[in-house]
């Protein structure tokens, strides 16, 4: 949410920030701005709109040349996406400048302060206020007043601060919201994410909470809320550019699901190296938490299912915003899985917190190296899939259901309560799962696409599963409603004839899972019970099933997997189908209207 982007170097500082912007463009996408030290003063341009509308702006204005600057991409929150409202916000006097990614919740009350003192504010933003305060609290000490700004605000916020009066340096601190170091040489970066700075360098530092700091053309500079010294620790990047671009795909969603094969066969095969004091607090545990939210709730229920049947341990999934509100009976015992694919999910940190003052263990499943997730759990199983940039959760789903079956077994392995030879069966399965994924992209891709065509203009779809695809059926529901706009529905197929089943009619889509499994017969029968109502059904079930085409002839074809195992390949032509019909109504596939990356706000 929001993405903020700053530099300071010998470069044309409008560039590299436009381009970092680019970069995070799926961070937030309604208004974009930039502040520029241009001969001595802040020059601040801002538009509503994408990236593309600034840049056109920009080409508009005459912009001298400037090596140190601050921009930022915004996902509203207080305000309308207006060019008032857009970041860089400044002071009465635009002696500072202030790029901002959170919500100060104390900002009405500091406003109203400040307005009293005689400030006068433009926006209706939340930021405005700490340009005031450093304006405020600045008396020729720019670190201090930025210090003092920040100790009065409430919230979460990763804020970089350029001043007209000391051109030499950007300040920024972190509280909740994600923040990066690019190191360079002769210049340095800052940034939400790393994708922005990638292709100058990959050296970079995690930004922590509580921590501010200073970069200069040659130097970089960390200290804590009171000004303190702190060490800084400089991290190598893995990954490179070409992970953070499209290379040649439509979209990164569409990029991302190819890339599901390679993420699967990293995970599969070449192992997680599960920490022995982790498997052992889990085997000894009685109950298991897992907490997330959206996409990665919908692979912590199909966790539940594979650590329950694996392990013999109970386990309860909840969503985050519900968890942390709940009185969970949670003690030193238990054990809390935090699933997050950015890692910066607000709600999902509230509930590792929750769980922390109960000493619960936290084990985070996660994607993003150096995140607050990552940084508040015991133990971290990373999901290796590379910079996801697609709104729409792909790969990381699948690579976190991965990492919840490897677990399960890990533990089973331990706990023994699965024969040595079902648990060599089952990683075998797990190691060809890579193989059979790209069985499907490479046979359906097409197929799906021209279901994809004969259904785009349904007005509402219903996804049914069950068991362990019946998460699958609501992440397909998902995944088809955030990018194509289409009202969409997962349901339990059991649970159909308790109320869904008064929707059905010729109009309605029915996407049906029906692979092969002990419940196969149950699905058939609720797939006649939407024949018989005229439903439009769209089947996925197991090649070599030739009598299911007697129900529908729109039939999407997996390999004969075990069931237990299924939710990943299912997830694929779900995905597919999703984006298809997505492109086919011509949708903002890769920056679907209100949505962002990640969620920083409750
Ligand atoms: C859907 C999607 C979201 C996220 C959810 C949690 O495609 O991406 O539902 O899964 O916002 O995000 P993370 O995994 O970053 O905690």
């Amino acid at each position: 949410m929001c993405g903020i982007v700053g530099y300071i170097g010998n470069k044309d500082s409008l560039s590299v920030l436009l381009e970092g912007l680019r970069r995070l463009e799926y961070r937030g996408y309604d208004s974009s701005g930039v502040a520029l030290l241009e001969k001595g003063n802040i020059r601040i341009v801002k538009t509503p709109g994408k990236i593309k509308d600034l840049d056109s702006l920009l080409r508009k204005e005459k912009i001298s040349q400037s090596v140190i600057g601050i921009a930022h991409t915004r996902w509203a929150t207080h305000g309308a996406p207006t060019k008032l409202n857009a970041h860089p916000h400044t002071d009465c006097r635009n002696n500072f400048s202030i790029v901002h990614n959170g919500i100060i919740e104390n900002f009405a009350s500091l406003k109203k302060e400040l307005v009293k003192q005689g400030h006068k504010f433009i926006s209706e933003t939340d930021t405005e206020v700490v340009a005031h305060l450093i304006e405020k609290y600045y008396k020729g000490d720019l670190k201090k007043a930025f210090l003092q700004a920040l100790a009065r605000l409430k919230g979460s916020f990763a804020i970089v601060l350029l001043s007209k009066k000391h051109p030499d340096r950007l300040l920024f601190a972190r509280q909740g919201s994600p923040l990066i170091v690019g190191v360079g040489k002769n210049e340095n970066f800052l940034a939400s994410d790393v994708p922005a700075i990638l292709s100058h360098t990959n050296r970079v530092i995690y930004v922590k909470d509580a921590q501010a700091g200073e970069i200069r053309k040659n130097k970089v500079s960390l200290f804590d809320i009171k000004g303190r010294p702190q060490p800084v620790k400089i991290e190598k990047v893995l990954w490179d550019l070409e992970s953070a671009q499209k290379s040649g795909y439509a979209h990164f969603m569409l990029k991302e699901i190819h890339e599901q094969p390679q993420v699967l066969k990293h995970l599969s095969c070449a192992g997680i190296k599960f920490d022995k004091k982790l498997i052992s607090i889990l085997k000894n545990t009685k109950q298991i938490f897992i907490v997330a939210c959206g996409t990665a709730y919908h692979s912590g229920m199909v966790g539940k299912y594979a650590i329950e049947e694996m392990t013999k341990i109970p386990v309860a999934v909840d969503l985050s915003s519900e968890f942390r509100y709940r009185s969970p009976i949670i003690d030193n015992q238990s054990v809390l899985i935090a699933i997050s694919q950015s890692g910066e999910t607000a709600d999902t940190l509230a509930a590792v917190r929750e769980a922390k003052n109960k000493d619960a263990k936290i084990i985070s499943i996660c994607n993003a190296v150096g995140s607050s997730l990552v940084r508040e759990s015991d133990f971290v199983l990373y999901t290796h899939a590379g910079p996801e940039i697609g709104v729409a959760s792909t790969k990381a789903y699948t690579a976190q259901l991965m990492v919840l079956y490897l677990l399960a077994l890990n533990i089973a392995k331990v706990k023994k309560t699965l024969p040595k030879s079902v648990i060599s069966r089952y990683a075998n399965i797990l190691c060809d799962t890579h193989n059979q994924a790209r069985t499907i992209l490479k046979n359906s891709t097409r197929h799906i696409s021209e279901i994809a065509g004969r259904h785009h203009n349904f007005g509402s779809f219903l996804f049914l599963g069950r068991n362990v695809n019946y998460p699958s059926a609501l992440e397909g529901a998902l995944k088809l409603k955030e990018i194509s706009y289409i009202p969409a529905e997962g349901y339990a197929a059991g649970e159909m004839k308790h109320g869904p089943i008064a929707l059905i009619d010729e109009y309605r889509a029915v996407v049906c899972i029906a692979t092969e499994s002990k419940i196969y017969e149950k699905m058939i029968s609720n797939i006649q019970e939407i024949e018989a109502r005229k439903g439009k059904i769209v089947i996925i079930a197991t090649y070599g099933n030739a009598d299911i085409k007697r129900h529908s002839k729109e039939v999407i074809f997996i390999p004969k997997v075990e069931e237990l195992f299924s939710p990943i390949l299912v997830a694929l032509p779900l995905q597919l189908f999703a984006y298809y019909v997505a492109a086919k109504r011509g949708c903002d596939i890769d920056q679907p209207r209100n949505l962002a990356k990640s969620v920083t706000v409750e």
